[in-house]
């Protein structure tokens, strides 16, 4: 699947020789105010760790550990059911270490080199190291920072971005020729330094060797008493090594997540990227600003989509599409030239070629529209296939039941599958036509062909090309009401108390 650079689509990874990863997502983000760990939350539909296990995955040849800590185990979790649908990533060893405690970026990263140590005989290499909070960095930006980092022989490149707000990030410092010779943390910031706009992006790229020498070596002598990973760069500085950095082109690149604002932030900055990527890729985005696709989604050239839609999950529209306004469509198929009218909510469902839904429809698990069937207003599906050309236009459920090809499904069809205890299954075949305000009492079956007169429960099945009728006589009396009109007020109100006794 797609995801990660939404600008356009991923190229076959390229893993860079020699280099190894480190993701950073064993905090808790306190600032976000959350039961749910920080790297959790989801950005354009996808938790934000995994922007930055997949650029790790794609990027190293040598191995990518992921540091956890907090909610550990439900971090390793989605990072695991990822990598399971994800062809890609199974390309390179991927290995969680556990950060008991969280005390610090830097000791973060200590606790990957036991990790390391046992997947290829210790750390000889060059390592990526990413922060698990940074969704928006694009790969190319971080293949930039390893050609630069490899261009001018540094032992620790930063990646830096030039922000106007730079209030909760770590300062970068240059010397007056330019070189990065510290970082500073935004609480570590005094009255006297200069309060450079230019911050630290969370992405580094060090050599291998003084990394784990350094790391030994840090002291927690800072107002949050944490074992800082941005005092590797005064080290180097200090042990005479050369530093590099590179700033981004699209400040924006650089945000870090650690509030909601800022989780709405990048979230904004994605949707807008995801759209702009399908509207170059052909698709019909009629205003971007309220049209929300999520990362692994997948769209056909020629495809609307009205005002307000929202694309979630790993869903697939085909070409040719027309998806109207306020309808959500969650990890499902649709095939070519479909059209879903407004007000629908369709989750995990299957729409062949040439379907129609909607307005106000609800399609859920397992719901499959076959070819040019049509499903119409305030219909329910829920595992229930609807056969190739069939209909159920109108205000009808169909839950476990199975429908053939050319069946008309009346207005207000029920398909009663659930006894209080189990569900039952309807089946339907070919050509059948189902009379309106009919209830299917499950399990039953309708053959090939039979005709069901309006109003009917059916309770036992019915043979091919038979008639099915059941439902109560009609009593009609001819002058019936007329009589009752015309009788006198007095004698209205005898008959009452007549009948009351
Ligand atoms: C960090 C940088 C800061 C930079 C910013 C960029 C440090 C000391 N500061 O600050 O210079 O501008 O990122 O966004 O590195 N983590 C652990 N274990 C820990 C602490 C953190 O794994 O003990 C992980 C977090 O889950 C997170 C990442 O490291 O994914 C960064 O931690 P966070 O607390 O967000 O650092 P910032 O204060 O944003
Ligand atoms: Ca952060």
């Amino acid at each position: 699947m797609t995801g990660h650079n939404p600008g356009e689509p991923l190229p076959t990874p390229s893993p860079v020789k020699g280099l190894g990863a480190i993701v950073l997502a064993a905090g808790l983000g306190k600032r976000m105010r959350s039961n749910k760990a920080k790297v959790l939350h989801e950005v354009a539909g996808r938790p934000m760790v995994l922007y930055a296990v997949e650029l790790a995955q794609r990027l190293a040849s040598e191995g990518v550990v992921v540091v956890v800590g907090y909610q550990g185990r439900d971090i390793t979790a989605v990072i695991e059911a990822a990598a399971a649908v994800n062809s890609a990533w199974v390309t390179q060893p991927l290995l969680i270490a556990n950060q008991v405690q969280q005390l610090g970026t830097g000791h973060a990263v200590m606790q990957a080199r036991a990790a390391f140590a046992k997947a290829r005989g210790g750390p000889a290499q060059t390592f990526l190291l990413v922060n698990g909070d940074t969704p928006l960095l694009r790969e190319a930006t971080l293949r930039k920072l390893i050609r630069v980092h490899q261009a001018e022989m540094a032992t620790v490149t930063v990646l830096t971005a030039v922000l106007e707000n730079p209030v909760g990030y770590g300062r970068v410092v240059r010397d007056a020729t330019g070189r990065v010779v510290q970082i500073v943390e935004d609480c570590d910031v005094t009255e006297a330094d200069s309060r450079p706009r230019e911050i630290n992006a969370g992405a580094y790229v060090v050599e291998g060797k003084f990394l784990f020498e350094v790391l030994d070596q840090l002291q927690p002598r800072n107002v949050q008493r944490e074992y800082y990973l941005t005092d590797i760069v005064k080290a180097a500085v200090e042990q005479g090594l050369p530093t590099s950095a590179l700033a981004v082109d699209e400040p924006a690149e650089g945000l870090g997540i650690n509030s909601r604002q800022q989780l709405a932030a990048a979230e904004s900055v994605l949707r807008r990227m995801i759209c702009e990527r399908w509207m170059k890729a052909g698709v019909t985005v009629r205003d971007p600003a309220t049209t929300v696709i999520e990362a692994d989604v997948w769209i056909g050239r020629d495809t609307i989509l009205h005002p307000y839609v929202t694309l979630e999950g790993h869903t697939t529209i085909g070409e040719e599409c027309e998806i109207r306004s306020w309808t959500r469509i969650t990890s499902s198929i649709l095939g070519n030239r479909v059209a879903v009218q407004d007000h629908c909510v369709v989750r995990e469902a299957r729409l062949e070629d040439e379907t129609s839904v909607g307005p106000f429809a609800h399609l859920r698990l397992g719901a499959v529209v076959r070819t040019r069937a049509k499903v119409g207003n305030f219909v329910e599906m829920k595992q229930a296939e609807l056969g190739q050309g069939s209909k159920a236009n109108h205000l009808t459920y169909l839950g476990d039941a199975r429908i053939g090809r050319d069946v008309n499904i009346g207005a207000g069809t029920t398909t009663c599958n659930y006894d209080g205890v189990q569900k039952h299954e309807t089946v339907i075949e070919d050509e059948v036509f189902v009379g309106s305000d009919t209830q299917f009492i499950a399990p039953v079956k309708v053959g090939r062909g039979a005709v069901i007169a309006a109003g009917s429960t059916i309770v036992e099945d019915i043979p091919s090309d038979a008639l099915a009728i059941a439902r109560a006589t009609q009593v009609t009396r001819p002058g019936w009401a007329a009589r009752k009109r015309m009788a006198p007020p007095q004698k209205r109100t005898a008959q009452k108390q007549q009948r009351k006794k």
